[in-house]
């Protein structure tokens, strides 16, 4: 017993020994000084410090590069402006040179006759100072005991970095508690074999509003508008998933940025680089075994900072890039740079010729003269930029999400700089202009769609300007209009009414010609299709089937009507497409497909789960109620059905084709219409026997939509037990019998909560119920999310459907897709 256990202990004691001779070192300390020729390897094997020569230079640099890749990549160069010339050109290994530590605890690098080459200016007196090179690739100078705490580095090299930018590494800047202020930007090489500093550097503004800025020499190259919540609004999203989350701090203290990667074994590096005059962002794939480039900053060669000149922007046509004025703005002189108000008369402030045009997808102006209040609302912000006359324009500054709206407000003074409208990125500007002037502008221009609406409160003339920027583009464009009321302005209300125009042939192409492969459905009024535009952006396009639109400007108007509609539960209207017979609708792209793919799968419905179940009911009750009430329009629906609830990428439900009815017959007022279009099972009777709709036909719908969602089951496809009942008759009894067991989608198990199903049932039954249906949209969201005594529901009419609609049905049965659902009957 005893011989193998001290036998084991010597083979341990061996293999310990062993294993620190031969693993290198990541600690330098006063009594050895790291020689040319050797290097320091971080714990992990990650980085490795040490001299090289970049290229063909003889000359000789300390550095950090990547330990475990084949292609030697630095990131880190101590002595970047001080080279060690070495005159013997037939060996690099110059063993006086060397990377000491001195007593005062500064790292320092010597060579031959103790000339000092570089040296750290730590700021604290130290004892027994050690430098660590870190798995982080971080060199470290700290006192020999403390060697956890960050906070106590002596000297770090993150705090003075290269061109180069690694996870971790906070650029930006810091005012230290010496007041000395830390400044951490990056600068680029000045070519691949020379690393002193060149021209080109990148790091954040230091302004009321920090942004990124990447600056040749003393002048800015690119900016990168300010952090919006998300990342700095002008930077280009990547296609894919982005490998790395961004991080940006700011307080009065200290402004920095940092990247993480998602995957922390994934190498990744950003890098100036000044050759091309760019950002870089690399991660190092594996499979090629070479860096691969994830971002480019700035994302193309167009539109170099403040191209256009004051109040002018930036657009990329054709190739190029063309520089506009904004609307009620014209070239200061025969086009040198930037523009000036048109009439010269303007005055700030003055009835109905000063407001705010809102566009869209703009890169926003130079931070330089503007301020922020993180906390206003868009309403206070154009309040308080209308109060002052240098005031020019404001935008929110943070486009996250919260609720359904945007928050926080920047406003700029002065002249507006450094503009850029892009398609795929960028946000909403609102800028003051002279409004009268862009009256005339637009209606030279080349089409003018009046819309007058009339408010009773205040009378107000909104002119919406269709401004194809020179001609038509594939992009959208989008001009709003707002002007301020005659009476009191805390009253009056902005009209924002955005105008989407796509080219016919975008479309086409994204579309790939209306391939059969790109269908996704057939839905009411026509086939569905998947489309992707030039700048990636998915989209879904409505082709309406030509018979059925009504007039071009009607139509035009609808789509305008419906796009202002906006909520988090309705699928969002980009806009529309209009050549000869052609009449398309793009919608946002919904990746999920519709909840009646989900629901009615046995497979797919395990998915939906009971919180998740509750969650879309609510969610759909809540578009609905915006349809029907909050918006200004007071839509209804008219063919609500399952498979009109799509399903965004976290199974967020939202409507789609609201307003296709009216869109598409214009004969929706409320009250008797000719002809019934809506889909079987989801009709209230009033509806499918009297052609008779109101907002009650769509709470009918609603609660078919709710059993469906509790039971799993098809309205129309359900029969019990070869009794005549329908989902609504199984619904009416399971209720009655206090069973919801038998009701709810069997897949759920007992995962749900019995008061919670019956409850929801209730509410289903209340919202089918026939004569009289008190039940509207606001009581249905009330009630699901309340827990208020409900009023007994009456016994529903749930078998009168087969006999009315026999013909019909037994098509809808019969057809291949069961998207096809839009049905047109007479009545009799
Ligand atoms: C250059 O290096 C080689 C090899 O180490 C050595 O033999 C030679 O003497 C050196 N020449 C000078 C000028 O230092
Ligand atoms: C050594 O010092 C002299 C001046 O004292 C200087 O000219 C020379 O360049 C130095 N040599 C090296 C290798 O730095
Ligand atoms: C410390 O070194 C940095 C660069 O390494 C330099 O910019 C700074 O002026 C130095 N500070 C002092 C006090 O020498
Ligand atoms: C490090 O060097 C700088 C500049 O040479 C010097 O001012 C500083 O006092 C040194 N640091 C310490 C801890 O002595
Ligand atoms: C800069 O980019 C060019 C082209 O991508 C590349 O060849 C060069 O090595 C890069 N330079 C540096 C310092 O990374
Ligand atoms: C950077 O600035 C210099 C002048 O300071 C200019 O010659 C050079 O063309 C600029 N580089 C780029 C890419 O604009
Ligand atoms: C992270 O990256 C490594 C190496 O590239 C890979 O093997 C691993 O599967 C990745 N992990 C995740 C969760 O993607
Ligand atoms: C745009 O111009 C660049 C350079 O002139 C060219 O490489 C590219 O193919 C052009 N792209 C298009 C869409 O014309
Ligand atoms: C920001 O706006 C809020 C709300 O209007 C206001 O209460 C606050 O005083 C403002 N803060 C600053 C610094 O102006
Ligand atoms: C408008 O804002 C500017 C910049 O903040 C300020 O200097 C000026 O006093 C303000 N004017 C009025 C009338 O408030």
């Amino acid at each position: 017993m005893a011989i193998p256990l001290s036998l084991m202990l010597v083979i341990a004691m061996l293999f310990l020994f062993s294993s620190k001779i031969s693993s290198e070192s990541d600690t330098l300390t006063q009594l050895q000084p790291l020689h040319d020729g050797a290097t320091l390897v971080s714990k992990e094997g990650t980085f490795e410090l040490g001299f090289f020569s970049p290229g063909s230079s003889t000359n000789r640099y300390l550095g950090i590069w990547f330990k475990n890749i084949p292609l030697k990549t630095v990131i880190w160069v101590a002595n970047r402006n001080y080279p060690i010339i070495n005159k013997n050109t037939s060996t690099y290994t110059n063993t006086n040179t060397k990377l000491t530590i001195t007593k005062d605890g500064n790292l320092t690098l010597l060579t031959a006759n103790n000339t000092h080459h570089w040296s750290t200016n730590a700021t604290t007196k130290s004892v027994n100072a050690v430098a660590q090179l870190l798995d982080s690739g971080n060199l470290i100078l700290r006192e020999e005991k403390d060697n956890t705490n960050s906070q106590n580095y002596l000297w770090q090299s993150f705090d003075y970095p290269s061109d180069t930018l690694l996870p971790g590494m906070k650029l930006g800047w810091e005012v230290t508690t010496e007041a000395l202020n830390l400044n951490r930007y990056l600068t680029a090489w000045n070519n691949w074999e020379d690393p002193s500093s060149g021209q080109f550097a990148y790091g954040v503004a230091r302004s009321s509003i920090p942004e990124m800025q990447l600056r040749n020499g003393s002048s800015v190259f690119y900016r990168s508008g300010p952090w919006n919540g998300f990342r700095f609004s002008a930077t280009p999203i990547p296609k894919h998933r982005s490998l790395v989350n961004l991080n940006f701090v700011d307080t009065t203290k200290e402004s920095y940025y940092q990247i993480f990667p998602r995957n922390r074994s994934l190498l990744i590096r950003t890098v100036v680089n000044q050759t091309v005059s760019t950002l870089q962002r690399f991660f190092w794939d594996e499979e090629s075994q070479n860096w691969k480039l994830e971002l480019v900053i700035p994302r193309d060669d167009f539109c170099s900072y403040n191209h256009c000149g004051s109040f002018g922007y930036c657009a990329v046509k054709d190739n190029s890039s063309v520089c506009e004025c904004l609307p009620g703005f014209e070239p200061k002189s025969p086009w040198t740079q930037g523009c000036v108000h048109s009439r010269k008369t303007w005055m700030c402030k003055e009835k109905n010729n000063d407001g705010f045009i809102k566009i869209s997808n703009m890169k926003v102006p130079d931070t330089k003269t503007s301020c922020m209040n993180r906390s206003m609302t868009i309403e206070e912000c154009k309040a308080k930029c209308w109060e002052n006359c240098s005031c020019t324009a404001y935008a929110n500054s943070d486009i996250t999400e919260s609720g359904s709206s945007y928050s926080g407000c920047i406003i700029w003074f002065g002249d507006l700089l450094d503009l850029r409208q892009i398609p795929d990125a960028g946000q909403d500007l609102y800028v003051r202009i002279d409004i009268f002037k862009v009256d005339k502008y637009g209606s030279k221009k080349v089409m003018v769609v009046v819309a007058s609406i009339v408010s009773s409160i205040i009378a107000m003339l909104v002119v919406l300007k269709f401004v194809y920027w020179r001609n038509k583009t594939k992009f959208r464009s989008e001009v709003i209009i707002k002007t301020k009321g005659k009476t009191n302005e805390s009253e009056d209300e902005d009209l924002e009414l955005p105008l989407f125009d796509f080219d016919f042939d975008t479309i086409v192409c994204a579309t790939s010609d209306f391939s059969s492969d790109n269908m996704l459905g057939q839905g009411g009024f026509g086939p569905v299709y998947r489309g992707t535009l030039p700048d990636g952006q998915d989209i879904a396009v409505k082709r309406l089937s030509d018979t059925s639109v009504q007039g071009l400007n009607e139509f035009k108007n609808e789509v305008i009507l419906c796009s202002k509609l906006q909520h988090r539960n309705l699928v969002k209207v980009l806009g529309y497409c209009i050549e000869e017979q052609e009449k398309l609708l793009i919608y946002e792209y919904m990746s999920n497909k519709s909840l009646n793919f989900f629901l009615f799968d046995t497979s797919q419905s395990k998915l939906l789960d009971w919180p998740r179940r509750l969650d879309i009911i609510g969610s759909i009750a809540r578009g609905l109620l915006y349809l029907h009430q909050d918006s200004r329009l007071r839509i209804i629906h008219r063919d609500l059905k399952s498979s009109n609830i799509l399903l965004d990428d976290d199974m967020n439900p939202k409507i789609s084709d609201f307003g296709l009815a009216r869109m598409c017959r214009g004969d929706q007022i409320e009250g008797t219409t000719r002809r019934v279009v809506g889909t079987y099972g989801y009709m209230s009777p009033e509806y499918a026997i009297g052609g008779v709709f109101s907002i009650k036909s769509d709470v009918f719908s609603f609660g078919v939509i709710l059993l469906e969602v509790l039971s799993g089951k098809r309205n129309k496809e359900f029969s019990y037990s070869s009794q005549n009942y329908n989902l609504i008759g199984h619904a009416w009894r399971c209720w009655k019998e206090c069973i919801p067991m038998e009701f709810i989608d069997a897949c759920l198990g007992d995962s749900y909560i019995q008061s919670e199903a019956l409850r929801c049932i209730h509410i289903g039954l209340l919202c089918v119920q026939h004569q009289p249906r008190d039940t509207d949209t606001t009581s249905v969201v009330t009630m699901l999310s309340s827990e208020s005594v409900l009023p007994q529901p009456k016994k529903p009419v749930f078998l009168m459907e087969r006999v009315l609609v026999e013909e019909d049905f037994r098509q809808n049965m019969n057809s291949p897709t069961n998207e096809v659902t839009i049905s047109e009957l007479e009545p009799r």
